[in-house]
Parts: structure tokens; C-alpha cells; sequence
């Protein structure tokens, strides 16, 4: 058996507290942004909890952690990526003192990995800014936030600095052009919000992130810091020049962040879009040094999809799928949320992003989000025989291996919702990822009683032959 996956290899899955936790309320938790969005991160606000939010309970994990633990433990898991829910530390997240019970629960959480030799790998924010820093501030668009999120960084790195080696600073960061609310808790409507005000809250959340990189490795200078983003492959929709500017563009808005993040200072190329859209991003002194001084040591993405660009977008079909759109690929197939599978993009995406920074990078996201049906096997067991994530998983890792065959140092790879959980866009049960059947249905009807698919056997022959199997 020949394998290209470095011996080390961190395999695993991925997870956020605001999607399977639930216990929304419970041990002093305080509101996210996520417990009054009950129809996703697109959709309308309500004005406190309402029993159709799948979220509020999600699939229950704050209560059976063990066991979901002890199945990634059985699939063989080297790495598990989960988020702490910010409001459980600071309920409002403008205290100065944590609660208690938050933080006793994560300790709970890091020591049951452990236990199997699973290591953590922990997003600081993952769509679940405290309500109250929306309601009051407006999310990032207020400076203010920085202190709050240093606040909190500060105590989760101290708390846990035995505990956890990898750290991301914020969720898929550039989400936030598309999704302000969910991403950065800003309550001003889209359509109302200003470039300005726009690019001044990724400022902000920049400026955070590198401080949290500072802070990080004064309490544990072992720590390895990486930013997370969405990793889109643009490609032009044809050879014409203009598609081809269109493309970059579109693409630009994407290593804006990543660029800021693995090179400490903004590009020049956004220089010119922030002239050309009268923007006019306000640095506070000492904000340069920090970003400069404080780089990343790992790029992580989520990747999904790829989609096409062109100069006249609105001469094609708009393509659907996570947060940012673009135009339908013809040549691509796509999920029944019509999000397109493309298993090459990803082998695209990791070798730019190793030809542009030539650091280790991290596919922390990525998955089939799929209507399961649960039957009963001739063993008599509950089972799903979900062969299409089986082979959109196996292509895609097919490419992260010719990738690793380039040269691109790849640290690990780990599946989005390794557990069936909430969907993050349309808040669903049905849109299901996991190897691992949770039984809870859309209209909150369910056991919770968990099921191990086909797949779930599968990813351990993966794991256990360190990608010989594919
Ligand atoms: C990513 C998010 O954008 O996509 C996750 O980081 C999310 O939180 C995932 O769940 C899949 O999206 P969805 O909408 O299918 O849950």
C-alpha cells in the first residue's frame, strides 16, 4: 500500500458549538446571533429565541459529548475541529469575568478528546457572536469589539493553553462581505450598510485576529495560530480578457485576507478598490505594527465548491451555493442544494494558495450536504448507505493527495459536520454531512439517538491506511 499522505497527517472532522451544542440557555450561556436566525444566516431576525430554531438544541452534544467523542474516537480521528460558543464565556461579551460554567464545560470537552488521543483544534469565532455586542454595537463595525474579542481570546488561551495546540482566529473571515450579520454581527441590513462601514468591520476584525495571534503566543509561544477563509476557485467563464480581469477580481476579494493575514499589510491592489469605491479604511496608531508583526503560521479554508466569473454576469445562469454565488459552471454537476462539486477546485485551491505564501495550509471544511434516508440493514441495524458522500469525499481527497504530490505541505484534512448537525445557511436538519446519522428531522421531531453510516466505515479504512484506500 502506497500512500502520499505524510505520516502525521491530521485527519478528522469538523464541527461549530452554535450548530450541535444546543443547550442555547443552559449553565449561564448568554445569546449569539445564531439563536434568532431560525431560518439560517441569510434570514430574517427575530426578536429573541423561537421554538422553530433548530439551533436551540440542536443535536443535543452539550449532554452527549461522550459518546459523539468515543464514535470519532472509533473512526480512527487524529484532529477535531469544533468553536467555542463565545456567549457561553462571556454571555454578553462585554463582561470583564467569565462564567465559570462555560469554561468548565470546554475543559470537560478537551479531556474527552484527549482521552483518545484526539487533538483539539478550536475556532475562536465561528458565526456566533454574542447578541448583546450586535444589538449594542452593531457587531464590527464598532472598534470596540477588538477589546471584547481580546478579552475572551485572552482567557480561553490561559484557560486552556495545555490543552489545545491549534487555534483559528475566525470562520471562513471573508464571509462577512456576504453575510454581515451572521459573520460579523453587524444588525445595520445589507442593503442599508456602507462599503465603508463594510471594509472598516473587516478592519477591525483583522486587526483582532492579529492581536489574538500576539496574545496567543505570549501565553503559549507553541501555539500555532492559523486564519480561516473561504476558499472559492474563480475561474473565468470564457477565454475572453474581460472574463479572465472579471475572474481576478472576484478572487481578489477573496486573498484580500488571506494576503493581510500571512503578509501582515493590505495588498496594493485593494489600495485601488478602496479608492475607486471612496472607502477609506480608519487605522488607529499601532495598527500597522500589529498586523506586520503578527502573521499567521497556517492558512486553513473550508472548500465546497468552485464557481465561474465573467465582466456581464447577468448574460448566465447565477450560480447558488455558499454565500458567495457567482455563475453556474456548465461542465459541473451539483448537490441537491445545488452547491457545485468540482473535486479538481480543490486541487486548484491548494496549489495557489502554496504557490502565493508557501505555508502549511489546512482544509478544515469540506463535505457533501445531502437528504439522508435511514433504513434498516439485514444485520438489523439502522444504517444509511450514503455511497454519493462516499464518492464525493474519495475525489476529493484523491486531489488533496496530487496536491501533496506538487510539493504543498498540507497539515490535515477534516470533514465539514463529521456528525450530522444544524445547517448554518438554511438552518435544517435535512442538509446532512456526517458519518454519523443523528435522528432529529426539520420539524424537531426525533430521538437524537445517533447511527453510523456506510461512510462512517469507509473514513476509518481511510484513516487507519492513511489515505491508501482512496
Ligand atoms: C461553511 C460554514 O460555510 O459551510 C459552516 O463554516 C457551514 O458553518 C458549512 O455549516 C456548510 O454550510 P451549510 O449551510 O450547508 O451548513
Amino acid at each position: 500500500m502506497t500512500t502520499e499522505f505524510p505520516k502525521d497527517f491530521l485527519w478528522g472532522g469538523a464541527t461549530a458549538a452554535n450548530q450541535y451544542e444546543g443547550a442555547y440557555n443552559v449553565d449561564g450561556k448568554g445569546l449569539s446571533v445564531q439563536d434568532v436566525t431560525p431560518q439560517g444566516g441569510f434570514g430574517p431576525i427575530t426578536d429573541g429565541p423561537t421554538e422553530d430554531n433548530l439551533k436551540l438544541e440542536g443535536i443535543d452534544f452539550y449532554h452527549r459529548y461522550k459518546e459523539d467523542i468515543a464514535l470519532f474516537a472509533e473512526m480512527g480521528f487524529k484532529v477535531y475541529r469544533t468553536s467555542i460558543a463565545w456567549s457561553r464565556i462571556f454571555p454578553n461579551g462585554d463582561e470583564s469575568e467569565p462564567n465559570e460554567a462555560g469554561l468548565a464545560f470546554y475543559d470537560k470537552v478537551f479531556d474527552e478528546l484527549h482521552k483518545y488521543g484526539i487533538e483539539p483544534l478550536v475556532t475562536l469565532s465561528h458565526y456566533e457572536t454574542p447578541l448583546h455586542l450586535s444589538k449594542e454595537y452593531n457587531g464590527w463595525t464598532n472598534r470596540k469589539l477588538i477589546g471584547f474579542y481580546e478579552n475572551y481570546v485572552r482567557t480561553v488561551f490561559t484557560r486552556y493553553k495545555d490543552k489545545v495546540k491549534y487555534w483559528l482566529t475566525f470562520n471562513e473571515v471573508n464571509s462577512v462581505l456576504h453575510a454581515p450579520f451572521m459573520s460579523g454581527g453587524i444588525l445595520t441590513p445589507p442593503e442599508e450598510l456602507s462599503k465603508q462601514d463594510l471594509y472598516q468591520a473587516v478592519h477591525h476584525e483583522l486587526v483582532a485576529s492579529a492581536s489574538a495571534t500576539k496574545i496567543a503566543k505570549e501565553i503559549n509561544p507553541d501555539f500555532q495560530i492559523g486564519c480561516m477563509v473561504i476558499a472559492m476557485p474563480t475561474y473565468p467563464m470564457t477565454p475572453d480578457p474581460d472574463d479572465v480581469v472579471a475572474a481576478m477580481h472576484a478572487e481578489r476579494q477573496n486573498y484580500l485576507f488571506s494576503d493581510i493575514h500571512v503578509r501582515g499589510k493590505y495588498p496594493n491592489y485593494i489600495k485601488r478598490f478602496f479608492r475607486d469605491n471612496d472607502i477609506s479604511i480608519h487605522f488607529e496608531s499601532g495598527d500597522e505594527e500589529l498586523l506586520a508583526e503578527n502573521t499567521v503560521d497556517f492558512i486553513s479554508f473550508s472548500y465546497y465548491m468552485s464557481v465561474a466569473q465573467a465582466a456581464h454576469p447577468e448574460k448566465y445562469n447565477k450560480g447558488k451555493g455558499n454565500i458567495m454565488g457567482g455563475i453556474a459552471n456548465p461542465h459541473l454537476k451539483a448537490s441537491e442544494w445545488g452547491w457545485q462539486i468540482d473535486p479538481k477546485g480543490l486541487y486548484i485551491a491548494l496549489n495557489d494558495f502554496y504557490d502565493r505564501y508557501q505555508k502549511p495550509l489546512f482544509i478544515v471544511e469540506n463535505g457533501l450536504g445531502a437528504v439522508d434516508e435511514l433504513i434498516t440493514d439485514e444485520n438489523g441495524n439502522k444504517t444509511v448507505h450514503d455511497d454519493y458522500r462516499i464518492e464525493y469525499m474519495n475525489d476529493h481527497l484523491v486531489q488533496v493527495g496530487e496536491a501533496i504530490k506538487d510539493g504543498v505541505e498540507v497539515m490535515g484534512y477534516t470533514s465539514w459536520g463529521c456528525i450530522d448537525l444544524v445547517s448554518a445557511s438554511t438552518a435544517e436538519m435535512k442538509k446532512r454531512y456526517g458519518f454519523i446519522y443523528v435522528d432529529r428531522n426539520n420539524d424537531g421531531t426525533g430521538t437524537l439517538e445517533r447511527y453510523k453510516k456506510k461512510s462512517f466505515y469507509w473514513y476509518k479504512d481511510v484513516i487507519a491506511s492513511n489515505g491508501a484506500t482512496l
